[in-house]
């Protein structure tokens, strides 16, 4: 018996192969019974006559419902008609197991309904699309940092303090040592690692208490992160840039048919291979003003503005050098002018907004020590981090890239809870 995946059906042609997977659909014609079956790789159409197969294995098919598993095997065909360009003539067919009266229906369900079943929902065409495409990207990532002589060092998960302010740290006991908090981000160790390696990165599980409730947040999200010694913040967004460039290429050469099955057009990812566009904190402030939206120099860009800052341009924008005020403690000052940070925002266009963040961190302990204070962070968990500083400190950065929001946009999802298998969002732990 030769098991054949159902993409590698070319290579069988003439031959009989068997398949193992699922009913995705049953339909009967005059004489004629068709199964079609998904195996993860793709979709074949078993094509069933009477005397083609054994009587018993004939009868077998008034057993089947959707999603029972089975093995079928048959002469592979070229059919360029059907979806993927072949069809077997079935000779065999064997269930494994008759499913049960299946939840999710071809008709239209709710989200919550949907993400309840979310282990099933897996199998929709649909997610297995989003699912390869994440793959796709994954790898991307990692082969751009070796390309570019990156390292991976993994940084932990339980962590003694914050990295990006307390008010969405998830606090768990540590034996009795205390209290731990899941990571925020890899960074601080990570500026460790590039002191020892020059250049590395991190890419792992990433959590935030966020009690907000937006298509941008996840509770559990992963971060792909960089950081290198003698970076400045213009090596920051170089860098972010090539980044993203390079992965959008990788998705536009490699996933095409899933793009397709989403019904996103690659043209939106093909404009964003352009160079992308820089604006500073001030001159964004400026565009948004000239849309109606009025904020007070030293805020944040929220949701609302980062949405209409990025439908102002067709691929991907660099806004820099926000107000030190509104970002986190480990940003080096701008010597032009020293109220902004020399830190930077990627937002993804079509209103998708940031997906990456990232900056020049302080380089000098006399002004990391003052900032510990500003922010009410304690030094004595943080000692480690002030070494840095006092032994060979250089100038350095890096930035945090979030795959979710990252996917999200590459495939036009409305809301970033898609872009993970299981996603933890403020009302959800199941499944
Ligand atoms: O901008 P953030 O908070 O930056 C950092 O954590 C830095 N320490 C990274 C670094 O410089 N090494 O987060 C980085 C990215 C965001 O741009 C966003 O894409 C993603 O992480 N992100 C989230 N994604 C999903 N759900 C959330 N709750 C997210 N919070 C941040
Ligand atoms: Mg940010």
């Amino acid at each position: 018996m030769t098991i054949a995946a159902i993409d590698r059906l070319s290579q069988h042609v003439g031959q009989i192969v068997t398949i193992q997977g699922w009913v995705y659909h049953l339909r009967s014609s005059g004489k004629v019974r068709f199964v079609v079956v998904r195996d993860g790789t793709g979709l074949v159409q078993g094509v069933m006559v009477k005397g083609g197969l054994p009587e018993e294995d004939f009868q077998q098919f008034d057993r089947l419902t959707q999603e029972s598993s089975l093995r079928l095997t048959g002469r592979v065909k070229a059919e360029p008609r059907a979806p993927g360009g072949y069809e077997l003539e079935v000779t065999a067919l064997a269930p494994l197991q008759i499913a049960q009266d299946y939840p999710i229906a071809p008709k239209e369900h709710g989200v919550a309904f949907l993400l309840d079943q979310r282990h099933l929902w897996l199998r929709s065409p649909r997610q297995q699309a989003i699912l390869r495409i994440r793959d796709e990207v994954c790898r991307a990532i990692r082969d751009f940092f070796h390309q570019q002589g990156f390292v991976l060092v993994d940084t932990p998960i339980l962590t003694p303090t914050a990295c990006e302010g307390t008010t969405n740290l998830f606090e768990t006991d540590y034996l009795d040592r205390g209290k731990a908090y899941l990571s925020q981000s890899g960074q601080l160790y990570l500026e460790a690692a590039a002191m020892a390696l020059g250049r590395v990165y991190c890419f792992g599980p990433t959590f935030r208490a966020e009690k907000s409730k937006t298509r941008r947040h996840l509770m559990e999200f992963w971060m792909a992160e960089a950081e290198a010694a003698f970076y400045t913040l213009d090596d920051v967004m170089n860098l972010a840039e090539a980044l993203v460039r390079s992965v959008i290429s990788r998705v536009l050469a490699a996933r095409r048919r899933d793009l397709q099955t989403l019904e996103r057009d690659p043209a939106a990812l093909e404009a964003a291979m352009g160079p992308f566009p820089r604006l500073t904190y001030a001159e964004a402030l400026e565009r948004l003003r000239g849309q109606g939206k009025e904020l007070a120099w030293g805020e944040d860009f929220g949701g609302d503005e980062e949405t209409i800052l990025s439908r102002m341009f067709d691929r991907p924008l660099l806004v820099h050098r926000y107000p030190r005020q509104c970002k986190a403690f480990y940003m080096e000052a701008d010597p032009e002018n020293p109220e902004l940070a020399l830190c930077v925002d990627l937002l993804a266009p079509e209103g998708y907004g940031e997906i990456v963040g990232g900056s020049q961190r302080l380089a000098s302990l006399e002004t990391l020590l003052t900032r510990l204070q500003e922010h009410h962070l304690p030094q004595a968990p943080l000692e480690w981090y002030l070494d840095l500083r006092r032994y060979g400190s250089v100038p350095h950065g890096g930035f945090g890239l979030g795959l979710e929001r990252l996917v999200a946009w590459l495939c036009g999802l409305h809301h970033v809870r898609e872009a993970i298998p299981f996603p933890r969002l403020i009302d959800r732990l199941y499944p």
